[in-house]
């Protein structure tokens, strides 16, 4: 993704101002879009988007109407056996892609192993290579496809994947899950390039949030989560995406039947779908699926760079403030150097996070200190951010954060 200057919104000095820039806010009536409770300031749709109103018409079609209605011939009548392909052509506009270069199917880290294994040829080097600091599924994924073929995973630095690549295969997130840092999607390709690398972008923390460039930066594959900003509902699947040119030379290490071009003639021999669509495996969650289709609804008619633009300037506002508080901020404070949401670190993070979902205002805590805020842009408001930035103020002036309740670890954090 070229990193590009950002539309500047002016922040808001005060309660008032933020006010104003919600009475003027384009995204602003996207919010009755979404299905979210009285009270709730949601800032962890990085994590997990809330339900909106399309999902779940959706889901409620698609069982109580197809699934309760139609039974196996759904599959025909509601065109299920397409969904995949569907959704992805839908999703394509978001991330600058074209249909037919998005497939939705299984999970970010089963497309990782998919992508990565059959980008291998590719390279002009048998190496594969991940960050240190990269999500940890990444780097469990290519550990594991490195003991399977035997090819070396060269563990770089942070930032030093595309120096250590040398031709190889790097899985990199454009978006950094703990810091927010944005990589620059459009240079490290034309270097990887021209070295004979090849880059598998994870765009899970991206889209939805950003206006990502896969076309315009020449990338080649991608895949991402559709659980976050782009709200499918909790274990939606994920995607996948191609190059229209190099998709139809790509052998999937998993050829599972709904990759293949006719798989109701159950033939013995594995011949893929043409492009991007070979990268399905098996049936697909339709449920997940048919949630997933309503909940891009709200990106109809939607500008990526709007939609960028607020959530950075909401971002910005949130670190000020932060910032205000004597709070360690562990975000790039350059918008354009970002993603859709910031971290900060407090010795006590979570007991605060916890003391702050008390007051209805919901983040999420990544081990051992780090705080992080989700802006999404279409269901939250400046004055509402105010406010929790407000609250979160005042919970470590009182050190109400501070007792053995909150202390207490959950599962997930
Ligand atoms: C950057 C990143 N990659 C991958 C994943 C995991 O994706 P999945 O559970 O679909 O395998 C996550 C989950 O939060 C993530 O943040």
């Amino acid at each position: 993704m070229h990193k590009q200057a950002m539309t500047l919104i002016s922040l808001p000095e005060s309660r008032a101002e933020a006010e104003a820039l919600d009475a003027t806010d384009p995204l602003a009536l996207c919010r009755d879009a979404f299905a979210l409770p009285e009270g709730v300031t949601y800032l962890v749709g990085h994590s997990l988007g809330p339900a909106t109103i399309g999902a779940l018409r959706n889901l409620r079609a698609a069982s109580e109407g197809a699934w309760v209605n139609d039974r196996v011939g759904a599959w025909n009548s509601a065109e299920w056996i397409h969904l995949s392909e569907h959704v992805g052509n839908r999703l394509a506009r978001l991330v600058d892609a074209k249909a037919g270069e998005v497939v939705v199917c299984d999970s970010v880290s089963i497309n990782l192993f998919k992508l990565a294994a059959s980008a291998l040829p590719l390279a002009r080097t048998r190496r594969l290579v991940v960050e240190e600091d990269e999500f940890p599924t990444d780097q469990y994924i290519l550990d594991g496809l490195s003991g399977l073929t035997g090819v070396d995973l060269v563990r770089a630095a942070p930032g030093k994947g595309i120096s250590q690549l040398e031709g190889g295969v790097l899985v990199k997130s454009l978006v950094n899950y703990r810091s927010s840092q944005l990589a620059d999607m459009a240079a490290d390709e034309a270097s990887a390039q021209s070295g004979g690398g090849v880059i598998i972008w994870d765009l899970s923390h991206a889209t939805g949030v950003l206006d990502v460039k896969l076309s315009a930066a020449s990338a080649r594959f991608a895949t991402g989560c559709t659980y976050k900003y782009l709200n499918g509902g909790p274990g939606a699947p994920a995607f996948v995406y191609a190059r229209a040119d190099v998709a139809d030379r790509l052998e999937t290490p998993l050829p599972g039947w709904m990759g293949h071009s006719a798989p109701f003639e159950f033939t013995s021999a594995y011949a893929p779908k043409t492009g991007t669509a070979r990268f399905a495996s098996g049936t697909p969650p339709i449920l997940s699926l048919a949630a997933l289709n309503g909940a891009l609804d709200v990106f109809d008619g939607v500008s990526m760079v709007e939609v960028q633009s607020k959530a950075r300037a909401l971002g910005q506002m949130c670190l000020m403030m932060a910032e205000g508080m004597g709070l360690d901020i562990a975000s790039p404070l350059d918008p354009a150097s970002r993603g859709g949401h910031v971290s900060v670190c407090h010795p006590d993070g979570y007991p605060l996070v916890r003391a702050l979902a008390d007051w209805g205002i919901e983040a999420d805590f990544r081990t051992p200190h780090t705080i992080r805020f989700g802006l999404s842009p279409l269901f939250l408001g400046y004055a509402e951010i105010w406010d929790a930035m407000s609250e979160l103020a005042e919970i470590i002036e009182t050190r109400s954060w501070d007792t053995e309740a909150y202390r207490e670890k959950a599962i997930v954090t």
